[in-house]
């Protein structure tokens, strides 16, 4: 198959980037493909909303101080008002969604508050922004004509050719349908990866299942930079439940008041830092942390029964509905939380623009690192970035060349098996394992050191898989193990504390924290 433009991955990124460009130009044909369906995605699942400044300088600098702060002072500031000058624009971006924010009694846009936010500045639909947004923008692609929609084909591989007067150009992918295992190439002038985050590299996170990283195998394979992959954000409040996916507790209900206490119903945010609940989330995740090492403790809690009831009925649905499902009355109970994966700082290096090193090939949303987020992103800033490179990709890609014509490649494979193995899924558990007790909110150099080798080993152990074992879970499963790598290699090189990445072993002052909670090995052991 060919197309105009080919974009991999349906959260709001990879959506929006498909509506922006399908007004744009009428006259391309562009592919949208998801491994999953289109309402199934990370992005809608956001509780928060979307930091966006008001419109006026003063505003706007405070926005850029606030990222840059929250990402530990790790981003370039000019590049963080590179990409957030646009942040107001994007209300007008809703206009195609008819997407409509809640607003206030005085008629003006709600804005809400999160961690490290010096001021209101995110806008939101009650408490399942993303969710309001999702829908708005599936309704909107289907009505484009030059839409062609790709549900349950995952990407194997991406396509590249070399033109001797151009160098090497991302030409297209190669798709496997998940429901019939047959294999298809599908060629484009330009191809976008928004294929989202990381969470199931982890026992547990806020993210769906089969967010794997997988963004960061194809474009890495084909000679894409990948940066900051150190910096895996937890997200403080996940509700306290043994479960792959985790419902969250939106940080916006500490916005409006809610508090963390302890078991012994201190609250202990006072001992880390002065903007107490609100500070970032880095800093809120390891005091947690540190909370359940000192109380031997399974949870905090979030405890919002001061809170007016009408109020928390109306403006949280979706929380008060995920609390019910747990038989919590968030209105009379604290709810039990704990930190949670949550989100990839790093990812696929582009620029503001969402240009890989690779001609041809673009990313914009999770996967992708602009290093807006620095080492550790301010809350609500993901869903804007997104939003933000995603129309700009549609600007350049518009304006495209065409690289592709020449390209003769064919797939090596015409199909796929969908056989589950037993052993591969054995060893998808210890990948997980190895992320969450080793690459977490707390790490060790010995964790990572036995970390890298292990999962150098499970490399191993799929690789001797014989051809007939070589199906699409082996597949996945080599992919899953090589990101699970490339961000564990990128926290042993890292060798000072900034953001999410904190190394127990660089802080001095950590040195009883290290006796209390390392085993003989100086593994990390938290219950
Ligand atoms: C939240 O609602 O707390 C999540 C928002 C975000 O991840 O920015």
């Amino acid at each position: 198959m060919t197309t105009d433009i080919l974009i991999i991955g349906s959260g709001i990124a990879g959506l929006n980037t498909a509506c922006q460009l399908a007004k744009l130009r009428p006259d391309f044909e562009i592919v949208i493909a998801t491994k999953s369906t289109l309402e199934n995605s990370n992005s809608a699942k956001a509780q928060g909303g979307i930091a966006i400044p008001k419109n006026d300088p003063d505003s706007l600098q405070k926005h850029v101080a606030d990222t840059f702060l929250a990402g530990d002072q790790f981003a370039d500031p000019k590049l963080i008002e590179d990409i957030l000058k646009d942040a107001h624009s994007v209300l007008e971006q809703m206009e195609l969604y008819d997407l409509q924010f809640d607003m206030n009694s005085s008629g003006t846009l709600d804005r809400t508050i999160e961690g490290g936010h010096s001021e209101r500045r995110i806008v939101h639909v009650k408490d399942f922004t993303g969710k309001a947004m999702i829908n708005a923008m599936i309704k909107t692609l289907k009505g484009f004509k030059n839409i062609t929609i790709l549900e349950n084909h995952i990407s194997i591989n991406l396509l590249q050719n070399e033109d001797p007067s151009h160098g090497f150009s991302c030409i297209g992918s190669t798709f496997v349908s998940t429901i019939t295992g047959e294999v298809n190439n599908i060629f484009a002038k330009a191809t976008i990866l928004a294929t989202g985050g990381i969470g199931s590299l982890y026992k547990s996170s806020t993210n769906i299942a089969g967010t794997n990283g997988e963004g960061l195998v194809l474009a890495h394979d084909i000679g894409a930079e990948l940066s900051n992959l150190e910096f895996v954000q937890f997200h403080p409040t996940g509700l306290s439940a043994p479960k792959q996916t985790v419902p969250l507790i939106s940080e916006a209900l500490r916005g409006e008041g809610a508090h963390l206490v302890n078991e012994q119903n201190e609250r202990f945010m006072s001992k880390y830092d002065p903007r107490m609940e609100l500070a970032p989330r880095d800093i809120v995740s390891r005091a947690i942390v540190f909370e359940l090492i000192n109380d031997d403790a399974k949870h905090v809690y979030l405890d919002a029964t001061h809170m007016n009831t009408d109020k928390f009925m109306d403006r949280f649905p979706e929380i008060y509905k995920i609390c019910s499902e747990a038989n919590i009355d968030p209105r009379t109970d604290r709810i039990p939380v704990v930190p949670i994966q949550h989100f990839h700082c790093g990812g696929i290096e582009t620029d503001t623009m969402g240009r890989t090193n690779i001609n041809s090939l673009f990313a914009c949303g999770e996967c992708a690192c602009t290093s807006l987020h620095g080492a550790n992103r301010l809350a609500s800033n993901s869903l804007l970035e997104a939003l933000i490179i995603s129309k700009r990709v549609a600007e350049l890609v518009s304006e495209i060349p065409d690289y592709s014509s020449k390209s003769t490649t064919t797939s090596k494979y015409s199909a796929y098996s969908l056989a589950d193995n037993m052993y591969f899924e054995k060893l998808n558990l210890e990948i997980q394992d190895i992320l969450t007790n080793e690459v977490g909110i707390i790490r060790t150099k010995n964790g990572l050191n036995y970390s890298m080798e292990r999962l150098r080993e499970i490399e191993n152990a799929i690789n001797q898989a014989t051809p007939e074992e070589r199906s699409l879970h082996y597949h996945v499963l080599k992919s899953k193990v090589k990101s699970a790598m490339f961000i564990t290699q990128s926290a042993l090189l890292r060798d000072t504390n900034c953001g999410c990445h904190f190394n127990i072993n660089d802080q001095e002052q950590s040195q009883q924290i290290i006796s209390n909670t390392t085993d003989q090995n100086g593994h990390f052991s938290v219950r």
